[in-house]
C-alpha cells in the first residue's frame, strides 16, 4: 500500500541507467523524475529525451515532477516519452484545470504540488481530475534538503480533505512527500498520512560506497519503519 519512490535527482548521471536498474530490483515502487526549468526553480536538470532513453529499462512507474514554468507546452511530451504520472506545481501554470485536463487526455494519472507556503485550497474544486497530490517537504530547486516540519499538519489536512473525497466517490488519491524523508522520520511522515514517499538522497546517497544490490538496505530500513506505522 505504501509507494516507495527514490528521486534520481540524487543518482550518479553518469550511469543513470543502471541506477534505475538498481533502484527497482532493491525493491522501488516509482522511479521519481526530476524536472527543474531554471526559471520556475533555480535548478536546470533532466526532459523528456532521458525519460524515452530510460523508458525501456524498467516497468515500474515514472513519476514525472514538473518544477516548470509554462507546463502544458511539455505534457505531451512527457506523456510520448513515457511518463506515468505527471504533476506539476499550480504557481506553474495559467489554467489548473485545464492543465490536469490535458494530462490526463494524454493518457497519464495526473498529480497537483503543493510548495510549503502553497495553500491546499487548490485542490478543493479538482478532486476529480487528481491521482495524486504532492506536498513539498522543502522549498522545490535541489536535493537533500531538510524536512519543514510544518508539512506534517499540512498532511493531516490534505489527508482529511483526500479521505472526504474519497469517501464521497469511491475514486483513490495518493498522498505523495517529497523532500528531506529519511529512515528516522518517514514513520512519523506516514503517521500524518503520506502514502507515496520520495527519498532521494535518502536512497542514491546510501548506495555510493557498496556494490551489488547496494540499495536493498536502505529500501529496507524505510520499509521496515513504514511496518511499525
Ligand atoms: C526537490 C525535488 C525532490 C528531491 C528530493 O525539488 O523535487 O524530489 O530530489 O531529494 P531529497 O530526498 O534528497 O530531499
Ligand atoms: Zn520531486
Amino acid at each position: 500500500m505504501y509507494v516507495i519512490a527514490p528521486s534520481i535527482l540524487s543518482a550518479n548521471f553518469a550511469k543513470l541507467g543502471e541506477e534505475i536498474v538498481d533502484v527497482v530490483a532493491s525493491g522501488a515502487d516509482w522511479i521519481h523524475f526530476d524536472v527543474m526549468d531554471n526559471h520556475y526553480v533555480p535548478n536546470l536538470t533532466i526532459g523528456p529525451l532521458i525519460c524515452e532513453a530510460i523508458r525501456p529499462l524498467t516497468q515500474a512507474p515514472i513519476d514525472v515532477h514538473l518544477m516548470v514554468k509554462p507546463v502544458d507546452r511539455i505534457v505531451p511530451d512527457f506523456a510520448k516519452a513515457g511518463a506515468n504520472i505527471i504533476t506539476f506545481h499550480p504557481e506553474g501554470s495559467e489554467h489548473v484545470d485545464r492543465t490536469l485536463s490535458l494530462i490526463r487526455e494524454s493518457g497519464c494519472q495526473a498529480g497537483l504540488v503543493f510548495n510549503p507556503a502553497t495553500p491546499l485550497d487548490y485542490m478543493d474544486y479538482v478532486m476529480d481530475k487528481l491521482d495524486v497530490v504532492l506536498l513539498m517537504s522543502v522549498n522545490p530547486g535541489f536535493g537533500g534538503q531538510k524536512f519543514i516540519p510544518a508539512t506534517l499538519t499540512k498532511l493531516k489536512a490534505a489527508r482529511a480533505k483526500i479521505d472526504a473525497y474519497q469517501r464521497e466517490s469511491g475514486r483513490t488519491i495518493r498522498l505523495e512527500i517529497d523532500g528531506g524523508v529519511k529512515i528516522d522520520n518517514i514513520a512519523e511522515i506516514a503517521r500524518a498520512g503520506a502514502d507515496a514517499f520520495v527519498a532521494g538522497s535518502a536512497v542514491y546517497g546510501a548506495g555510493k560506497d557498496s556494490d551489488a544490490h547496494r540499495y536493498d538496505t536502505v529500501i529496507g530500513a524505510l520499509r521496515a519503519e513504514l511496518a511499525k506505522v
